[in-house]
């Protein structure tokens, strides 16, 4: 999450930096970013087919060196769960690998204040219609599951064909470490969990109810600089929805020390209010280092040319830093590829890694900060099958 390879770019010194990228085609490939004769290159140092048949989602432990997997394993009964130790090399060797629910699909990690020797991951489950829970030890990366919801519609939603059942999508932990939020794309709510403190087990909430047909899909919080979680009344969440492409942001309230409340105050959708291109599904959310941009990805847009498609900007805080009611469409910009699923922006130079499902590839973009701009292509690389995640490694 936090390379620390700015130089990178203004050619100080030979710094290099670690990404590991989860595809389709069954691998996680380590991947170093470096410099050579004045030019990034992405190359590949080690590559793993112990997580399973279809990873889809990668969380790293940078502290403890314990790369987490979920592999969707698409026309699979099951999916399976990994970790594996990050060799200093690059090289990864499996710990613990446990069959879940059918497809996984993205996972967060949580605490407990109550047990402080023990961590805690939610998977959502897309095919599975489920959110599964999982307590770690953090030190080995040895984990045992915990809980198993699933979810049944009485009949399908507005949008029938995508939300014939329930399609647990995204995992997001709220600043104060006590609420887990799961968008569900196929009933149109965020489920939420509240963190029993002392077990971390999770305790099921009344969901935020979203607009009918949008399919939620990804979502993160924002709160101000500095902040300390729990000391601020700027707590806003939002949420990407991928029926109706909208960027949706809402106030976040704690009317009570266990309750937590959504009012909606902003959504637009991802073209800043011009018509969705036909096919375009939003996908991944996150929030600048400078938190004052909200930066999404647009999957088959084709905004800049057939395979070329888009990620957009908001701003989301004024020049002091504020929470800022008036959010504003900052522009579409390439995403040097296509399908971008997912992507992560380094701290503090806000590079952006992405993921091009349908390019086959990574693609590392800069990030104009002051400008609220991604781009340039830094560098580039075609991957074996389907790239659909792919993260950055702060510590390497
Ligand atoms: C990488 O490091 C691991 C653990 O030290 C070792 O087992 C493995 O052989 C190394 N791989 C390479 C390619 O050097
Ligand atoms: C595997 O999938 C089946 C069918 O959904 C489910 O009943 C079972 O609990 C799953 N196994 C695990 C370990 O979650
Ligand atoms: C996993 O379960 C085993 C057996 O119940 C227990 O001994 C161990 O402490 C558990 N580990 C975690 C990380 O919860
Ligand atoms: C709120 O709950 C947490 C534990 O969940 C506790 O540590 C804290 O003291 C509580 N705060 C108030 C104001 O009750
Ligand atoms: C939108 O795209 C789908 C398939 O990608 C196609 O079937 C449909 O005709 C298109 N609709 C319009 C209005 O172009
Ligand atoms: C909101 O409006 C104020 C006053 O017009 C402006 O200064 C500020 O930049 C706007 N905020 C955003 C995020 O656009
Ligand atoms: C995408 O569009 C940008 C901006 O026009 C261009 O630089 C790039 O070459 C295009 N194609 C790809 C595959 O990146």
């Amino acid at each position: 999450m936090r390379p620390s390879l700015v130089p990178l770019l203004f050619g100080a010194s030979a710094a290099a930096s670690r990404l590991y990228a989860a595809s389709y085609a069954g691998t996680v490939t380590t991947l170093s970013l470096a410099q050579s004769q004045g030019k990034a290159e992405l190359s590949t140092i080690a590559q793993s087919t112990d997580c399973g048949v279809n990873p889809s989602w990668l969380m790293l432990d940078e502290a403890h060196r314990v790369l987490y997997c979920l592999d969707e394993a698409v026309d699979a009964t099951n999916g399976t769960l990994t970790s594996f130790a990050v060799n200093s090399n690059g090289s990864l060797a499996r710990i613990t690998q446990l069959e879940t629910m059918a497809g996984p699909v993205q996972s967060h990690f949580y605490l407990a204040p109550g047990l402080p020797n023990r961590k805690f991951f939610a998977v959502a489950h897309y095919e599975g219609s489920a959110v599964t829970s999982y307590s770690i030890d953090p030190i080995s990366g040895v984990f045992n599951r915990s809980q198993t919801f699933t979810y049944h519609l009485d009949g399908p939603g507005p949008v029938p064909d995508r939300q014939d059942a329930s399609h647990c999508h995204g995992v997001v932990v709220d600043p104060t470490g006590q609420f887990v939020l799961v968008p569900d794309l196929g009933a149109d709510l965020v489920r939420i969990f509240r963190v029993n403190p002392y077990t971390g087990l999770l305790e099921p909430q009344e969901p935020l109810v979203a607009t009918p047909g949008s399919g939620p899909r990804h979502g993160v919080f924002w709160t101000p600089k500095g902040s300390a979680p729990g000391q601020t009344k700027d707590v806003i969440f939002y949420l990407t929805s991928e029926l109706s492409n909208h960027l949706t942001g809402y106030r976040v309230t704690y009317p009570t020390n266990r309750t937590i409340a959504f009012s909606e105050f902003y959504t637009s959708n991802s073209y800043g209010g011009a018509p969705a291109p036909n096919g375009s599904k939003i996908a991944e959310i996150a929030i600048s280092p400078e938190n004052n941009r909200v930066v999404v990805s647009n999957r088959g847009d084709n905004t800049f040319g057939t395979g070329n498609d888009s990620m957009g900007v908001f701003s989301v805080a004024d020049a002091s830093g504020r929470f800022a009611t008036n959010v504003t469409f900052g522009g579409l910009f390439p995403a040097y590829g296509s399908f971008p699923r997912q992507f992560e922006m380094a701290t503090p130079s806000g590079m952006i890694a992405e993921a091009l499902q349908d390019s086959h590839a990574v693609a590392i973009t800069g990030w104009n900060g002051e400008a609220g701009k991604p781009g340039p292509l830094v560098a580039k690389k075609s991957l074996v099958g389907e790239v659909v995640a792919v993260i950055w490694d702060g510590s390497a």
